[in-house]
């Protein structure tokens, strides 16, 4: 009940009674002060005034789910918003909520995780500052299509990023988002899928948004938005311009992933052009990356000239990481 009572408050220009708030929500009107207690403690400042009732004068930096509504109006993709203060990870959570039947397009958000997970069984830090959500897709595509929709999510955070913050994010194949050389968004991609047909896909994404600064193993490697910017960033605002993102490029990639989409994905990606090495096979491969294929897998050129097509793994990219 916390989230409709502030929904119905951020949506009041002006004071709403506890006695309409009760009538509404269908509750007490004590429930509704405690509720207020509540919100209170998690930092709203909400004035009350006898005969009025209650305002909000002040939100804190956390996510929430009118403000990122409000104006989006996508295809598909953010048609349902979930938003948590905590959770173990919006990945396991849409997990659960895809095996009892949520419909594609939904979004799991949280403030913060307490078991973020990274790519290859690593932690994903997930303190607050950050973005941390999960999109639930349910595509008409085999099993081995599935890689490239993370490339077409990591393209439009990118894209997204360079719009809101005009900072020079670039992608370092398959798709992190960097700034410079470090990282300040990572993917995590999962599915549930027989031999031939996917039952859905789990695009996790994790964005460093207002984080001042990073534990000690990673400081080398990440950075936040603010960081990069000097300012920090309204967390709604730029959450509803990468949903808003997400939903176009996503919406075009299902149909067919265009060639001024692919070339500009190109131009974006900082991996190539540059020395790189990856383990394939337990083979260490070292080469220069000199293009992507239509399907926007990675081509890599080693000394002889010979060329090797690379569809998934973790690549290291000299002067980056
Ligand atoms: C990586 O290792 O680069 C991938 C990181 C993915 C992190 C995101 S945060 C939201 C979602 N929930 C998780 O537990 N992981 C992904």
């Amino acid at each position: 009940m916390n989230s409709d009572i502030l929904e119905m408050l951020i949506g009041a220009e002006d004071y709403v009674s506890g006695e309409e708030l009760s009538r509404k929500l269908g509750v007490s009107r004590t429930a509704v002060w405690k509720k207020i207690n509540a919100l209170r403690k998690e930092g709203y400042v909400i004035e009350s005034a006898t005969k009025k009732g209650y305002k909000l004068k002040i939100m804190p930096d956390l996510l929430n789910k009118k403000t990122i509504s409000s104006n989006l109006d996508t295809n598909f993709i953010g048609k349902e918003i979930d938003v948590m203060r905590s959770v173990d990870s919006t990945n396991e959570e849409i997990k659960r909520r895809a095996s009892a039947g949520a419909e594609s397009g939904l979004i799991v958000a949280a403030d913060e995780q307490t078991s973020g997970k990274g790519r290859l069984g690593r932690v994903w830090e997930s303190d607050s500052g950050g973005i941390y959500f999960t999109i639930l897709i349910r595509p008409e595509l085999s099993p081995n299509e599935i890689s490239a929709i993370t490339l077409a999510a990591g393209y439009a955070v990118c894209l997204a990023i360079r719009e809101y913050t005009e900072l020079d994010a670039k992608i370092k194949w398959p798709n992190d988002i960097i700034i410079g050389s470090k990282k300040i968004c990572g993917i995590l991609t999962e599915m549930a899928a027989q031999t031939d047909r996917v039952d859905y896909v789990a695009i996790g994404i994790g964005i460093n948004v207002n984080h001042e600064s990073f534990p000690g193993k990673i400081s080398g490697k990440a950075s936040s938005l603010y960081l990069e910017l000097g300012k920090k960033l309204d967390r709604n605002d730029f959450f509803r311009c990468v949903i808003k993102k997400l939903d176009k490029v996503l919406s075009d990639f299902l149909v067919s992933f265009s060639s001024e989409d692919l070339n500009e994905f190109r131009r974006l990606c900082a991996t190539i052009g540059r020395n790189v090495s990856v383990k394939r096979n337990g083979i260490l491969l070292e080469g220069k990356a000199t293009d992507l294929t239509p399907g926007g897998e990675l081509v890599i050129t080693d000394n002889s000239g010979k060329e090797y097509i690379i569809n998934s793994g973790e690549v290291t990219v000299q002067g980056i990481y």
